[in-house]
């Protein structure tokens, strides 16, 4: 169907109501499939036959040059570009391009952005508090007592982001990596079952990093993770399965070693 077309038949409520998703199918393993994947942008290709798989649980690191496809792979994942052809599922059956960004997002699928965006007048907990609340559509309950239940969740993210002492304090003074970390908690508290996470320890200190690479490791398992980094240094440190992109498309996949010791990625990386 065309795009204008397409526009005309959104103004009706059965085609803008994204279809109520059926359940998370993970049976093969696979939590994301993107297979022949292509976004083009006035003819330039920012995808180019993209195909990519996550496994369930898996820590997928993504690199490649400027320019490579990294930050629009990721807007296709969760829904604010939609590709020209391809297809992307979310499991088995749940068919992610007939999914607007909302429905992707409650579906399980979120994403941290590289600058961090954390509530600075509140208190850590608070931050930690109103994203669960957020992704309850609990708003008018905002100011409600939390239950039992509700402050364990709060209490657990607390310290798998290491920040209980600082559950007290006003987030705007957190420091740098402090704040990533609370954004990530906040993401968690939406207990997601994909977290795409973009440049997470740009800006950061060694230690700060270095407590980043053990926060990820520690996420792997009950999440998939997908971070895309710069920093080779760190993705060596939590590298399991590393995917190169060039030009819109999967240049090599492996470990660490065996992509840095490719002779197509170090051309790529020489040339850019
Ligand atoms: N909205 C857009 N309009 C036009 N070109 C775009 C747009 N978004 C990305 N591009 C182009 O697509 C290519 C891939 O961009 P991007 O996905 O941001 O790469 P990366 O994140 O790997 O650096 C780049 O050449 C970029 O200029
Ligand atoms: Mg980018």
């Amino acid at each position: 169907m065309n795009k204008p077309l397409m526009d005309r038949y959104k103004t009706f409520d059965f085609v803008r109501k994204p279809v109520k998703p059926g359940e998370l199918d993970v049976s093969h393993k696979t939590i994301l499939y993107l297979e022949d994947v292509s976004v083009s942008f006035d003819g330039f290709k920012a995808l180019n036959n993209l195909s990519l798989y996550i496994d369930n649980g898996e820590l997928r690191c993504l690199i490649g040059p400027n320019g490579a496809g990294k930050t629009t792979l990721m807007d296709v994942i969760t829904g604010k570009t939609k590709p020209d052809s391809g297809s992307v599922f979310f499991g088995q059956t749940i068919d992610l391009l007939e999914m607007d960004e909302p429905a992707i997002a409650q579906a399980g699928i979120c994403r941290k952005f590289q600058k961090p965006s954390v509530f600075e007048n509140l208190s850590v907990f608070e931050n930690l508090e109103l994203a669960m609340k957020a992704d309850k559509g609990a708003w008018p309950a905002l100011f409600a007592r939390l239950n039992g239940e509700h402050r364990d969740r709060i209490e657990e993210v607390l310290t798998t982001i290491g920040l209980t002492e600082h559950s007290a304090q006003q987030a705007g003074i957190l420091s740098h990596g402090q704040k990533q970390w609370l954004e990530i908690g906040m993401l968690l508290m939406q207990e997601p079952k994909v977290m795409l996470v973009d440049e997470p320890v740009a800006g950061m200190t060694h230690q700060e990093i270095d407590r980043t690479a053990e926060l990820l490791l520690s996420l792997q398992g009950k999440h998939s993770i997908v971070v895309v980094e710069h920093d080779m240094e760190f993705v060596r440190s939590i590298a399991r399965k590393v995917t190169v992109l060039h030009e819109g498309s999967v240049l090599t996949e492996g470990t660490m070693d065996e992509v840095q010791n490719d002779p197509r990625v170090i051309q790529v990386y020489l040339g850019d």
